[in-house]
This record gives C-alpha cells, structure tokens and sequence, in this order.
C-alpha cells in the first residue's frame, strides 16, 4: 500500500504563473511527487470577481484532492486572495497559500517600516496582504489614503499605526512575463509607470504579490532601487510547506516513486512553451482536463 507521505504535493494556479512556486519545491524538496494544475482555459484570475475566483479555485482544489494529495498549494495569488478561506473549510488536509509567507518576510525585512506591496488588481483590491501584516503585526486600527487620480498612477497608502504599507496593482507585469519580455524597453516603461508612485515613498521592501513577477525582478529591482528588498513569494511559500509536511509528518523520504505530473484545463502547447522558460526545465506527462466547462 502506498505510504500517505509518497502521496503527491498539489500544486494549482490560473495559469503558468504558479510554476515559480513549482519551481521552487521542486528546488528544496526534491523527493516530493507533484501534480501541477494551470487554469489555462479560465486565465486571468486577477481582473475576475472574488465569486468567480473562489468558484474557479474550489473547482481547481476538487480535482487535486479526488488525485489523493497529502496537501495543497494555493500558488496563485489572486486565488490566495479570495478563496484560501473557502478551501480550508472545504477539505481536510494541509492548505498552504502564498500570501502569509510573504506577508511574514516582509515584516521581517523592513527597517523602515515602510513595505510597498504590487500584484493583480483581485489581490490589491482585496488588500489581503495588508490585512495578513496587520494580523501577524497585531491588527491595527487601518487607515487607508488614495494617491493619485488616473488608473496608471494611482496607488495607496495603508496607515497600521506605525507601519505603513503602499500597494499598487501592475496588470500589464502578468501579459509581459508570459511574453517573455523581462527585460526589454516596453518592460522598463512600464515597470517605470507603474512603480513611479511607490518610488516616491520611502520603502525599503517591496513584496512581489504575483506569481508571474518573481520574473521581472531585475526590471524592477532596476526601476526601485537595488537598496529595496524584493520578497519572492514563491521562496518565502515553500518555507511555510517544509514547515507544515513536518508539523503534520507528511514529508517524503526515500519515495517508492517520483513523478511530476501536469494538468492544463486549455492550450496545453503554449503552457509547455511558456512553464519550460518559468519552470527551467522541461515538462513531460502534461494532460488536458475539461473542468467547469
Ligand atoms: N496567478 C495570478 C496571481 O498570482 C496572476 C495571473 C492571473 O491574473 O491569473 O495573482
């Protein structure tokens, strides 16, 4: 019979962004067996309503979960965002999403007590890593101030008591990395664009909230400054797995087999062309599904 621990880590996001996370525990947990879910059909995430994504991502986590995982990873953060509460409720294993993580990193990193924080216009608007730094930091009463009028530059500036927290939703960094283009002219103006408002500010760590951005970081860590921290959610997210496979006694040692398997819910040519560059290797055993269509 097979061992609870041989059973694969779930990994889903909308699309290819999640293999940054991916990427990752296959870095730092080698011995772990996989399976991978894109949304490709459904992708973006970020620009759809919290009803929408938590009824996408539940369909997602239903799918994973019927394959036998031992735990799940929400890497999206959009997801993260909207439905981490609504999975945990759901299902009976271990839910680890990629905004806690980051959240913990940041308040960890700053000195100045000033955090930027760019994702999806879904995980802005929810402002679910402001409210993850209020809880770990001892929920402060929040005051929130609009800079700026037109949609490019607006961004905001959350008062916690003594720590303040500026977001900034960059839409056109998802399109961009999935392009590849992450370090062109076109990336920089935007980069420069959107991040010209939380320059201003006196940051000095500035969280990636987005899947897809670990791959612009040297774009932007160019446009802010390379005195400004960058926290990879992807890095921070496989910290808080190796915590819960051992607190839960769920790691793999020695598996009987290893195996990395990916699904696509659309396209899954353009998934492999795109996941390969992401992933930096090359994706075998990938499997089209017909979910929610
Ligand atoms: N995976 C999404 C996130 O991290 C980015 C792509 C999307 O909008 O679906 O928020």
């Amino acid at each position: 019979m097979q061992k609870i621990s041989d059973r694969p880590i779930g990994v889903f996001d909308s699309g290819v962004g999640g293999l940054t996370v991916m990427r990752e525990i296959m870095l730092q947990l080698p011995e772990e067996n996989m399976i991978y879910i894109g949304d490709t059909a459904r992708v973006p995430y970020g620009t759809r309503s919290a009803e929408t994504v938590i009824r996408y991502s539940l369909e997602m986590a239903d799918f994973l979960v019927g394959k036998g995982i031992k735990l799940l990873v929400v890497a999206c953060n959009t997801a993260s965002a909207f439905a981490l509460n609504a999975i945990k409720e759901r299902f009976d294993i271990p839910v680890v999403g990629v905004i806690e993580p980051g959240a913990k990193k940041a308040i960890e990193a700053t000195r100045s007590k000033k955090i930027g924080i760019i994702g999806t216009e879904g995980t802005i608007k929810s402002n679910s890593y402001v409210h993850a730094i209020n809880a770990l930091y001892g929920n402060r009463p929040v005051v929130v101030k609009e800079h700026g009028v037109i949609h490019f530059d607006r961004y905001f500036e959350i008062n916690l008591d003594d720590i303040t927290i500026f977001t900034k939703a960059c839409p056109l960094f998802v399109p961009l990395a999935e392009e590849g283009w992450v370090s062109n002219d076109v990336t920089v103006l935007t980069a420069e664009h959107y991040l010209e408002g939380l320059k201003k500010e006196p940051i000095d760590t500035l969280v990636l909230g987005c899947t897809h951005y670990p791959l612009l970081k040297g774009v932007i860590s160019r446009v802010v400054g390379d005195n400004i921290v960058l926290i990879d959610s992807a890095q921070e997210t496989v910290k808080e797995i190796k915590e819960t496979l051992l607190r839960y006694g769920l790691e793999s040692i020695s598996p009987s087999y290893l195996q990395q398997k990916f699904y696509v819910t659309d396209s899954p040519e353009r998934f492999i062309k795109v996941g390969e560059r992401f992933m930096g290797k090359k994706i075998d055993h990938i499997e089209i599904i017909n979910i929610g269509g």
